[in-house]
């Protein structure tokens, strides 16, 4: 009876604590979802009318170029593939891998009203599948990682991971900025106040933006404004942020309300007018949202599951960006705008060539003496986790290879917070041939690369030759 009473009290508790990071992250990326790269279903692709080419510029290879040519046919196409790339049969099947982590790669476009309609085209539902999605994965205890992955304006060119494959690189311009500090304020909001949203515990605000410094100007503002925007919609609701308060009580429990008095009676002081001027302009769209998506605690923050100011109330966001060696020629350092919990996103792949010779000894000499971890650690940017990592390769790896190539990068990536693999899965069909051999996680674990507990190892001992 008392380990009953016990058991009750530590469930009641567990109810009212958001996510915080994983003391080791054991994950997987949910590619292809919400941003759909052709390359990873060709076969699904094809049959929606898709393309695949060279230059993926050249057809319809991305969400942007088959909404732009299917404009009456394009939600209902994607909402079904929203509907069985991912199910809950997989929520079940990564659960029962020991997955505590998903990344989810989202596109700008998910807040539908950030779209100018006439010059860009995505499809729409995408947030109540995330939703879905979510509300799926929190059942389990998988937490969660929101990233920005396809920008306003697009972030690199010519790569379908952007959602539209173009030359024309905008992102880094004051109005994609200030839509991307829009999305910010929205998921963020999502985040504390949608129940469905309580398995997320950090907003990722860039996935890999342009690596030379020098093309991304004004990156190192934007950064700080992302972690402000986070921090200002946590203070308003009542989450202790360091050394930020409201002079003023905020009296009304109508979150679009508790904005506006905000920005005009107490935050002068603590944001500058970037800021203030995001949240002011996602408050229509946040009503939007409340009214269709029925999220009642939007106009009632009381009602959120969680008790606001009260400890053990909400925890903050952690903060995400890619680490500050991500990019070359004097990158801004996310590290010096931190303000609370942030972490630190590192992509390592080496088949797409320039990490280490195209053999085995020169991959696994190269990932068992990985220095990225001490490196950045010694810049402030820690925790650092390895958010995207596969069992590719340049050269036609055996099984026994991949076996060791599975074990040391675990390894490597182990001595951060811990990795995400990418991908969950990949699609199993002819036209996809072997592709789910070194991208997919579900198949690398059925052929043995990768083992049941993900914090194990076949072979503990994998680097002990190289180093
Ligand atoms: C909440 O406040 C906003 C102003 O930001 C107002 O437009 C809206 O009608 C209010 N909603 C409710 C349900 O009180």
């Amino acid at each position: 009876m008392k380990a009953f009473s016990a058991l009750a009290c530590i469930l009641s508790f567990m109810q009212v604590v958001t996510a915080s990071i994983p003391d080791k992250i054991y994950g997987v990326n949910l590619g292809s979802w919400l941003v759909l790269e052709s390359w990873m279903l060709p076969a699904e692709w094809q049959a929606m009318g898709g393309q695949q080419c060279d230059d993926c510029s050249q057809c319809i290879a991305t969400e942007f170029a088959y909404a732009q040519a299917f404009p009456n046919t394009v939600d209902a196409n994607f909402d079904q593939h929203w509907s069985t790339w991912f199910t809950q049969d997989d929520v079940n099947q990564l659960a029962a891998a020991g997955i505590n982590t998903v990344r989810i790669p989202l596109g700008y476009w998910i807040v539908e009203a950030l779209v100018d309609r006439q010059t860009e085209f995505y499809p729409r539902g995408g947030l109540s599948q995330l939703k879905r999605g979510l509300s799926q994965l929190k059942a389990v205890g998988i937490q969660a990682i929101l990233d920005h992955h396809g920008l306003p304006g697009v972030q690199t060119a010519n790569q379908q991971f952007t959602g539209r494959c173009t030359s024309d690189v905008e992102f880094y311009t004051e109005t994609n900025y200030h839509r991307a500090l829009i999305w910010t304020a929205v998921m963020a909001t999502l985040s504390h106040l949608d129940s469905d949203f309580g398995s997320v515990f950090a907003i990722e605000a860039v996935n890999e933006p342009i690596m030379n410094a020098q093309q991304t100007p004004g990156y190192g503002d934007f950064q700080n404004n992302f972690v402000r925007v986070v921090r200002a919609i946590e203070i308003i609701m009542g989450i202790p942020v360091p050394g930020n308060a409201l002079s003023t009580p905020i009296t009304t429990s109508n979150f679009t309300a508790a904005i506006t008095t905000a920005i005009n009676t107490n935050f002068n002081d603590y944001f500058n007018d970037e800021v203030r001027s995001a949240l002011q302009d996602s408050i229509p769209i946040l009503e939007g949202l409340a009214n269709q998506l029925n999220i009642p605690a939007i106009f009632d923050f009381h009602l959120s599951s969680a008790p606001l100011n009260s400890s053990p109330g909400k925890q903050l966001l952690t903060t995400n960006f890619m680490d500050v060696n991500w990019q070359y020629n004097n990158p801004a350092n996310p590290a010096s705008v931190a303000l609370g919990s942030q972490g630190y996103d590192n992509h390592l792949y080496y088949s797409f060539g320039g990490v280490a010779d195209a053999n085995e000894d020169a991959y696994l000499s190269s990932i068992c003496n990985l220095q990225r971890v001490q490196q950045d650690a010694s810049q402030g940017d820690s925790p650092l986790w390895f958010g995207e990592w596969a069992l590719s390769t340049q050269f036609s790896a055996s099984d026994d290879f991949l076996v060791k190539w599975a074990d040391a990068q675990k390894l490597a990536y182990s001595q951060g917070q811990g990795w995400i693999f990418w991908n969950f899965k990949t699609e199993t069909s002819t036209q996809a041939g072997d592709l789910g051999r070194q991208w997919s996680y579900l198949e690398g674990l059925q052929r043995g690369y990768l083992t049941q507990n993900p914090s194990q190892l076949n072979n503990p001992s994998v680097c002990d030759p190289y180093r």
